[in-house]
């Protein structure tokens, strides 16, 4: 059964690979990610603001309250990379978080320099200045874009957030500006209140599948819209998750909160779901279904879209 894929114009065994989080901190985690069958690995982001300010503050014993820790500086996530390189066989993806044209952009150079496969550009913000319109944040997120992909010769993706007012005109919009995949979406960390203490709190929360479903609307609308990849990220926990995703278009899935909660062995237990399905189903390979419900091929779009929000409401029986 033939379960390739091609993501970012990278040949990946398989579509299942690690999002970015903490899983690449560690060479041996990173190994058995690989021997459990991932077919790549996203590190986690290096943020614009740590190109901007010097010290670490992770490495100063009197750091002040509040202050971001960062686990990596620039020069440890290019020795991490580096380390990475030497002993893993599938593609490194490296992952940067900015949002504004700047000097950071060219540390892509440098990544491409220490043998990262692909860059994801992750546009994790929290636009609060009410003198700030979508137009400025989005010609920013296009500048940005437009300035990485200009200064690297690796593939470039996208991962966007799903609070925007016309994700089809931005999403192929990216694509204009030389990005070669989109990642679907990021998932924002909603701080909580505590009624008690009458506080706010962080609050890292893993995913359920619930999030998929936000996913997938927005992958069937775009894949048959964009010439670039999909990758698919927020709430793929099963075998049938991934699944989903794929049928939606995604070309590969990103996952995270399930790695992080059952260890590297669940990946081969998706891999045997997915597999299974396949074979349930009469499929030998991936590209056999992969989009095959997205907005092009479904037989009921009206399931995709507004139109289906009345029935859907009508639907509700006590
Ligand atoms: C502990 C943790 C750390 C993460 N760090 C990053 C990061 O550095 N950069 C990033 O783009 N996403 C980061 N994410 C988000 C994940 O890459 C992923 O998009 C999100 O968790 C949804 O996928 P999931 O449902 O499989 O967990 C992090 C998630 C977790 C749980």
């Amino acid at each position: 059964m033939d379960l390739t894929t091609e993501y970012l114009g990278l040949k990946l065994r398989n579509p299942l690979i690690i999002g970015a989080s903490p899983l690449c901190d560690d060479l041996n985690t990173t190994l058995r990610l690989q021997d459990a069958g991932a077919a790549a690995v996203v590190m986690r982001s290096l943020f614009e603001e740590q190109f901007d300010a010097a010290p670490n503050p992770a490495a100063d014993p009197e750091e002040p309250e509040g202050a971001v820790g960062y686990p990596f500086s620039p020069e440890e996530y290019l020795r991490q990379l580096d380390r990475l390189r030497e002993q893993l066989a599938i593609p490194i993806i490296a992952s940067l978080n900015g949002h504004h044209p700047g000097n950071w952009i060219s540390f892509g150079r440098q990544l491409e320099d220490a043998g990262a496969n692909a860059i994801e550009l992750n546009f994790y913000q929290i636009v609060t200045d009410p003198t700030v319109g979508s137009d400025a944040v989005e010609i920013d997120m296009l500048r940005t874009v437009g300035d990485l992909t200009k200064s690297v010769g690796i593939p470039v993706s996208v991962k966007v957030s799903p609070f925007h007012t016309a994700m089809a005109q931005l999403a192929t919009a990216l694509e204009l500006e030389g990005s070669a995949g989109l990642v679907i979406f990021n998932r924002f960390f909603q701080p909580d209140i505590d009624p008690d203490d009458v506080t706010v709190r962080p609050h890292l929360r893993l995913s359920d599948p619930g999030e998929l479903l936000l996913r997938l609307r927005w992958l069937a609308i775009l894949s048959p819209q964009l010439r670039g990849s999909l990758g698919a990220t927020g709430g793929i926990h099963t075998a049938g998750d991934a699944v989903k995703a794929l049928l939606a278009g995604a070309d590969a899935v990103e996952i995270v909160s399930v790695v992080l909660k059952h260890g590297p062995h669940v990946i081969s237990l998706l891999l045997r779901g997915i597999q299974s399905w396949m074979r349930e189903h009469g499929h030998q390979r991936l590209d056999d279904f992969r989009g095959s419900l997205d907005l092009s091929h479904c037989k009921n779009p009206a399931a995709l879209e507004r139109a289906n929000y009345v029935r859907t409401l009508q639907s509700w029986h006590h």
